[in-house]
């Protein structure tokens, strides 16, 4: 039966970290959110955000628009926050609703405001190895790691998905762990094939029960990084979460594991942005 790796306890560890070091600093973070539209899930992810800066001591700032504000007012707010130096952080909610070039509107945030690290020069910085902001979800995940004695060195990780958010990020930060990395995803035409061979598998794809148990080495470190919404309406991953916990050693809760991580990490790297901001980084 497989330790679970709890990503809610630990993100309370960071959370708690950060809190103590914005109080040591004697500086007050602040992070703004951009939502558009009313996603629902949107929604839900924005308000846990705020609730943490609110738990570190980071000022929140709401900026919600209507999904037909379209690209020009959204790219002007990004410039309006550029500009302001009371923000320290810019995050813009995605998914953007239909008709948003996403590209364009991360591409115009300021890289030392950019705390979720999708800017260009922030992912070049993370292919580089040497970076400001940590890209939140993989990093969160290879924190959660490390906090349990988990090394990838050595090891082979297979990462199944290729978003730019997840899985790329994800694989170059197991790589720069020296482990050897495989990326699977909607075109590898044997799955199973491929993630029998991981010692450390990541899911990032959002289809739930994708992995199923016999698709699992035994032993093998599982790591969860979807949210779906199941057929019973409950949140559930892509790893069909009890038969696989028979097989792994460890394996991360859907809710509860990785989700609290990402959002430990975007408080970390918005106060490394208000202490680059302050000359103290
Ligand atoms: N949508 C899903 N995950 C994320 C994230 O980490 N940051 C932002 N801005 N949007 C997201």
């Amino acid at each position: 039966m497989a330790v679970i790796l709890d990503g809610k306890a630990f993100a309370a560890i960071v959370k708690e970290k950060t809190k103590d070091e914005v109080a040591r600093l004697g500086l007050t973070p602040s992070l703004a959110v951009v939502i558009v539209g009313d996603d629902p899930a949107s929604r839900v992810y924005v308000n846990g955000k705020k609730k943490d800066c609110a738990e570190c001591g980071i000022r929140s700032e709401e900026f919600t628009l209507a999904a037909d504000v379209g690209q020009e007012k959204l790219l002007s707010l990004v410039e309006e926050l550029n500009n302001r130096d009371d923000i320290n952080g810019i995050l813009v909610q995605l998914p953007l609703p239909k008709g948003y070039d996403e590209q364009a509107v991360i591409a115009a945030i300021n890289p030392n405001k950019d705390v979720d690290a999708f800017h260009m020069e922030n992912i070049g910085r993370i292919m580089d190895g040497n970076f400001t902001f940590a890209p939140c979800t993989p990093y969160g995940v290879m924190r959660l790691l490390e906090h349990h004695g988990i090394d990838p060195a050595g090891k082979h990780c297979v990462v199944v998905g290729r978003s730019n958010i997840v899985g790329k990020p994800m694989a170059m930060l197991m790589l720069h762990k020296h482990a050897t990395v495989s990326i699977a995803h909607s075109r590898t035409p044997d799955l199973g094939a491929m993630t029998r061979q991981a010692d450390i598998l990541v899911a990032a794809v959002g289809k739930p029960n994708l992995i199923t148990a016999d698709m699992v080495k035994p032993g093998a470190v599982v790591i969860d990084v979807a949210i779906n919404r199941g057929d019973d309406g409950k949140l559930c991953g892509d790893v069909d979460y009890a038969p696989v916990a028979e097989v792994a050693s460890y394996i991360t809760p859907v809710p509860g594991g990785v989700g609290p991580m990402t959002r430990a990490i975007l408080m970390e790297n918005t106060v490394i942005a208000a202490k680059k901001a302050a000359g103290k980084f």
